[in-house]
């Protein structure tokens, strides 16, 4: 199977420092890629990096065979248009319905006066709706985005995302504001309407235990550079721990200890082992 997106060498510093030293990564169609690690690790660098909104300082980014870093103007929002973005604090418009809301996904995909002046082909606030239907918010169409719970709003989020009709979806920190119940709500819709689709996510978590549960790859960031990268049954708790060295309550709640091999390294064969 064709890469979607192919990460090569990707460099970022933000003045003398080096938030991202070198990352090597392929991502397919239908993965659903969680990237984990400590606070300060690079996971927003890199999720940022993909889509533009952080000019990296070196490397190359492929998403559709085209590289992102050299791309501007109306390719890069033609690229754009096709990676669906997930929010930790959302990103609606709160004085706006929800249903309006969700129709910005497609905003990408029109012309200036049609977007100007909101002028949504019918077969849009249809799949909007059937969208909103699916994630259980058929009757919260009409209120005001703000007058949703947190759970809710980053569900329009994912149908506003998904409305673009996007090949790759990132989300960044999706469920970091969320309770518990509500944050499995919402990881369990992420993955469930990205893998009908068939759509690639990446993911990032600072909850161990979620990542394990949803990820059907883990990717482990530590000072920006890649320490784990395999299948979520190969990411020991010692694994675990060896990233979040010194900063271990941020993994999140805490699970019953899964013991690795003591010393031994298991990595998914076919995944580079870091
Ligand atoms: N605009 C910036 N200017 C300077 N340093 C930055 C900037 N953005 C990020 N950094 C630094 O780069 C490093 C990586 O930051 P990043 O936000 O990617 O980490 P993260 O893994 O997403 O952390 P968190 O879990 O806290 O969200 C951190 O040390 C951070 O302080
Ligand atoms: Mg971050």
């Amino acid at each position: 199977m064709e890469a979607i997106l192919k990460i090569r060498g990707l460099r970022k510093s933000y003045g003398p420092f080096e938030a991202l030293k070198g990352i090597d990564l392929d991502f397919y169609p239908g993965e659903f890629a969680v990237v984990v690690g400590p606070s300060g690790a690079g996971k927003s660098t890199l999720i940022r990096c993909v889509n533009r909104m952080i000019d990296p300082s070196g490397g190359e980014i492929l998403f559709n065979g085209m590289h992102m870093e050299s791309l501007g103007g109306t390719q890069l929002r033609k690229q754009r248009s096709q990676i669906g973005m997930i929010f930790q604090h959302y990103n609606l418009i709160g004085r706006t319905n929800v249903i309006k809301n969700t129709l910005h996904g497609r905003l990408g995909h029109m012309n200036f006066f049609q977007s100007l002046l909101g002028l949504y082909p019918d077969t849009d606030r249809e799949r909007a709706f059937n969208l909103l239907e699916e994630v259980g918010l058929a009757e919260q169409i009409y209120k005001r985005a703000d007058a949703l719970s947190g759970g809710q709003m980053q569900r329009v989020g994912i149908c506003r995302a998904l409305m673009q009709e996007p090949r790759l979806l990132l989300a960044d920190e999706p469920i970091a504001s969320l309770d518990p119940k509500s944050a499995e709500i919402v990881m369990d819709q992420l993955k469930h309407l990205a893998e009908e689709r068939g759509i690639c996510c990446i993911v990032n978590l600072h909850q161990v235990d979620f990542a394990r549960r949803y990820a059907s790859r883990v990717i482990g960031v530590k000072q920006g550079i890649l320490v784990f990268d395999g299948r979520p049954e190969f990411f020991t708790e010692d694994m675990a721990r060896n990233i979040y060295e010194g900063k271990e309550a941020q993994m999140g709640d805490k699970r019953p200890e899964i013991k690795g091999m003591p010393g031994e390294a298991v990595y998914e064969p076919g995944y580079a082992a870091v």
